[in-house]
């Protein structure tokens, strides 16, 4: 018996706490050949309470090593998400002029017995031991209440140009940038954020903030452009619950200006469990970062069994210029390439039958997989991965772009958790009629990122089922389709 038999939702690829609640990545940062993942974690339940920062570190991003919790709530409030960064140069003064970790979190605390009494500041710890132990800043908070309520989850980053730290902060509607020398002081510099992109009645969240090189920018188009990452908060009257939409522009230190009008709502990922996201501080060369796979409509009451909650795959992040404007790219971190099988190359084929068309029944338990399929135009068909037709992408090949569409059922038979669930939602379109779907399957998970000409969707869920040899089939409505290459792998480990 293996650990899979006792807790089948359990995924093997991903991260999952080892016991009780996660909600956010929290203090990603790689430090001495270490990628610490920290997260908001309940140790004491499966539904959310007062947060604790649970530790994990990894050498690879595949084989995670559960650490002691790192910060957990004291008289001051308990410790919501927030930000990692390796203070090289002890600009702090905090480590006897070596090297050290600090981290940014929200101290959040409740005013009086009613939970929406509370108050956030932003406050500061750090660790001069690899991150194993960490002592709170005797200076706390580094930024006090400001008089309104939801002010939180702080990204520090380092500003080359203007040779200072920035700080974003979820402010309400909005994400304010601090600036810093020491880390330790900060300066308010601007807002960002009010009419633009996508809001609701909840407040933004978990900012995040990083500049990439633009691949295929043209000779008079910028060489890089700055991402700002925002999450859009659930409300009950928005059925897609918690998302992440992320800004293109440029940003000077102080000021984050969209070169997009305000309306354009760029979305990170099209599927229902992708929130939270969070890049590592200190990876040069690549941008990595991961996501809560959840959401949280329906997070606290989704299947459990011991554990709630999953990060998604860490993920490389870039920047590419398509007809429609600069967009993000996501690829999964390469790492996870070393506990493959050896591919197996499906035989291409061509389907003009309407009705289902297994591909492959993939041997394993979790499977990576890549499928590029070439439309004739009119074509319209339904892909499952994981599930069958209860989980299903639509895709329907118009001339000169493919829409996606979106399907997962609701049948786990917990009402309260179904009634969200179950979703059938477009998924943005792409560029062509040739289609590259690359996919993780993972037990309860289904990650896919979708390739057009130039323009990608990322499309994340959450199944809760266990999967083990489920077939990847098409289901050809109308029109033709071509398979023209195939791969499978499973994890070998
Ligand atoms: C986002 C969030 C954050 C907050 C944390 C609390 O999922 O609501 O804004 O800091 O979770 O756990």
């Amino acid at each position: 018996m293996t650990l899979a038999d006792f807790e089948p939702q359990r995924p093997a690829m991903h991260f999952a706490p080892p016991m009780g609640w996660m909600n956010d990545p929290n203090g990603l940062v790689f430090f001495e050949g270490e990628y610490h993942l920290f997260y908001q974690y309940h140790p004491f339940s499966t539904v959310w309470g007062p947060m604790h920062w649970g530790h994990a570190v990894s050498r690879d991003l595949c084989h995670w090593q559960h650490l002691p919790i790192a910060l957990a709530p004291n008289e001051d409030g308990t410790c919501f998400s927030g930000s990692a960064v390796v203070d090289e140069h002890d600009v702090t003064g905090l480590f006897e002029g070596q090297p050290g970790l600090l981290a940014f979190y929200t101290c959040h605390k409740v005013l009086s017995g009613d939970p929406e009494d509370y108050q956030q500041s932003q406050c500061l710890a750090y660790s001069r031991d690899k991150g194993r132990t960490w002592q709170r800043y005797a200076g706390n908070p580094v930024l006090p209440p400001p008089g309104f309520k939801d002010v939180r989850d702080p990204k520090v980053v380092w500003h080359g140009p203007s040779q200072r730290w920035v700080m974003a902060l979820a402010c309400g509607q909005a994400i304010h940038f601090y600036t810093s020398h020491d880390l330790l002081a900060w300066q308010f510099a601007s807002a960002f954020g009010e009419g633009e992109g996508a809001h609701t009645q909840h407040p933004w969240e978990c900012p995040d903030l990083f500049e990439l090189p633009v691949d295929g920018a043209g000779p008079n188009e910028p060489a890089t452009r700055w991402v700002l990452v925002v999450g859009i908060g659930a409300t009950p009257d928005n059925p897609f619950g918690s998302l992440t939409q992320y800004f293109i522009g440029a940003f000077d230190g102080q000021r984050f200006t969209n070169d997009n009008t305000a309306d354009v709502v760029l979305m990170m990922d099209e599927g229902r469990d992708f929130y939270a996201v969070q890049s590592w501080s200190n990876t040069p060369g690549r941008q990595l970062a991961l996501a809560w796979l959840n959401n949280w409509q329906y997070a606290n009451q989704a299947p459990e069994t011991g554990w709630r909650g999953t990060m998604s795959l860490p993920r490389e992040l870039t920047l590419r210029a398509t007809s429609r404007g600069v967009r993000l790219r996501q690829r999964f971190a390469r790492e996870a390439g070393q506990v493959l099988s050896a591919p197996c190359h499906l035989s291409p084929r061509t389907l003009q039958t309407a009705g289902e068309h297994c591909i492959v029944v993939p041997d394993g338990e979790v499977i990576h997989g890549q499928l590029t399929l070439v439309l004739e135009a009119g074509t319209r068909l339904a892909l499952s991965l994981q599930q069958g037709s209860q989980q299903r992408l639509w895709l329907t090949a118009s001339d000169a772009e493919t829409l996606l569409h979106y399907e997962r059922q609701g049948r786990i038979g917990q009402a309260a958790f179904d009634e969200y669930f179950a979703c059938d939602h477009a998924a943005g379109s792409v560029d062509g009629l040739t289609v590259t779907v690359t996919w993780w399957c993972d037990h309860g998970t289904l990650e896919m990122l979708v390739d057009g000409a130039t323009e990608q969707r990322s499309i994340t869920q959450v199944s809760f089922v266990d999967h083990r040899r489920q077939p990847v089939t098409l289901d050809v409505v109308s029109g033709r389709v071509e398979v023209a290459e195939g791969v499978i792998q499973s994890v070998v480990e």
